[in-house]
């Protein structure tokens, strides 16, 4: 692990007992992030697309400057493609209610997979009560890998959207995305790919991977909250109606009529959270400064570390054993209260998620109210497993 680049997130230097493992929730931020938004409010605050005074005329281009360091870190052909939203969430609300709604008739149907995160649920569950659509379903085995097979047969020429995870927040699994979205492409339907879990460690191309939309939110990635993007293919985004109305998304507006802007401003009604974006975009600028190839390796390191010393302890069980994941571990642990573990865990220092994790059917799959997860990030330590198991050793003592 590199200490150089924990050594960038100041509240391990606030907190060094810290044993942080809920980036999956949220990331810590680094010097720069914070940095770069307290300098925008203390020294570049003004609204933008607006004023012609140099402070808003400099807010203008320092939030448009992220949208172009988006593109290029998910290499969007053109800079139009990426939106600026409020998150993963806001992101595939715009896209079930733009895209699909209109598109979408009794008799249809939108396939999601069975570990989806509400967010990539809820909004096409809508969608298909309002239209008496069929939402089906892509099912999963119990170490949480996706049956491909049935994939390929749910698919069909009444299908409007293919909505997947890359990475599932409560499983860890990597999913076949590149395979899964050319077995759409086949079939002609627009996929849309949540890539919230996975765009801090993984490269995103949403050219090569051809995928019509992508979601993600800034917090995941070491960013503010309250911001993210949506990548939707022009073609798309042209032919979609605004999703809110309001200021600095028209073209005219008349008490008769309104017409709207272009991309992508008809998509980024309101004023924006201009701090935010310009946060994502220094998030950004770290990811790209760092060494990620060896990030990534040393995150795996980590993973291998924390797996086989969380499976040293006798009644932890492991909640998705996928062949493919990432360090998101999810357990059950004897049968203690995950919300219990949680807080133990919590008086050492120790930040866990428990709960359903925003994916209900998942905890309805494995028979289980809810999981403890420890999610790991390239901050992350063998010190921290060992602290982590170390903990949980106790909390088992003290629950028996
Ligand atoms: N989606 C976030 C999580 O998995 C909030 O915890």
């Amino acid at each position: 692990m590199n200490m150089e680049i924990k050594s960038r997130f100041p509240i391990f230097t606030e907190y060094p007992d810290l044993v942080y493992l809920d980036s999956a929730a949220t990331t810590q931020k680094p010097d720069t992030v914070i940095a770069g938004i307290t300098d925008f409010y203390q020294r570049g605050n003004a609204n933008i697309h607006r004023g012609v005074y140099p402070l808003a005329a400099q807010a203008t281009e320092r939030f448009e400057g992220s949208r172009d360091k988006v593109q290029g870190f998910i290499n969007a052909q053109k800079r139009e493609e990426v939106l600026f939203t409020a998150g993963t969430t806001a992101g595939t609300n715009l896209v079930a209610q733009s895209f699909v709604l209109p598109r979408l008739e009794k008799g249809d149907n939108i396939v999601i997979s069975a570990m989806e995160h509400h967010a990539n649920l809820i909004p096409w569950q809508i969608v298909c009560e309002q239209t008496g659509a069929e939402l089906r379903v892509i099912p999963m085995n119990t170490k949480g890998e996706l049956d491909l097979g049935t994939y390929s047969s749910l698919l069909s020429n009444t299908t409007r959207m293919v909505a997947l995870v890359h990475i599932s927040n409560t499983l860890g699994t990597i999913n076949p995305v590149e395979e899964m979205i050319q077995e759409a492409k086949k079939k002609g339907i627009p996929v849309l790919l949540d890539v919230a879990q996975s765009i801090a460690h993984y490269s995103i191309d949403v050219q090569a991977l051809e995928c019509d939309f992508i979601v993600f939110s800034g917090h995941k990635l070491f960013g503010p909250t309250g911001i993210g993007i949506l990548y939707g293919k022009e073609e798309w985004l042209n032919q979609m109606n605004p999703y809110q109305y309001g200021g600095d998304m028209i073209r005219d507006v008349t008490f008769a009529k309104t017409t709207f802007a272009g991309l992508p401003n008809k998509f980024e009604a309101g004023t924006p959270n201009i701090a935010g974006a310009i946060g994502l975009g220094a998030a950004i600028d770290f990811l790209t400064s760092i060494d990620r190839v060896k990030a990534l390796q040393d995150l795996k390191n980590v993973q291998s570390y924390a797996e086989s010393s969380l499976l040293t302890l006798n009644g932890l069980k492991l909640i998705g054993t996928a062949k493919d994941r990432t360090a998101i571990f999810s357990f059950a642990l004897n049968d203690i209260h995950p919300h219990d573990i949680a807080t133990f865990l919590g008086e050492e220092k120790i930040a866990t998620r428990a709960g359903h994790h925003c994916t209900q059917p998942i905890m309805d799959f494995f028979g289980l109210p809810a999981t403890t997860r420890a999610s790991f990030s390239i901050y992350n330590t063998t010190t921290d497993v060992d602290r982590l198991v170390q903990t949980l050793g106790e909390i088992q003592a003290f629950f028996s």
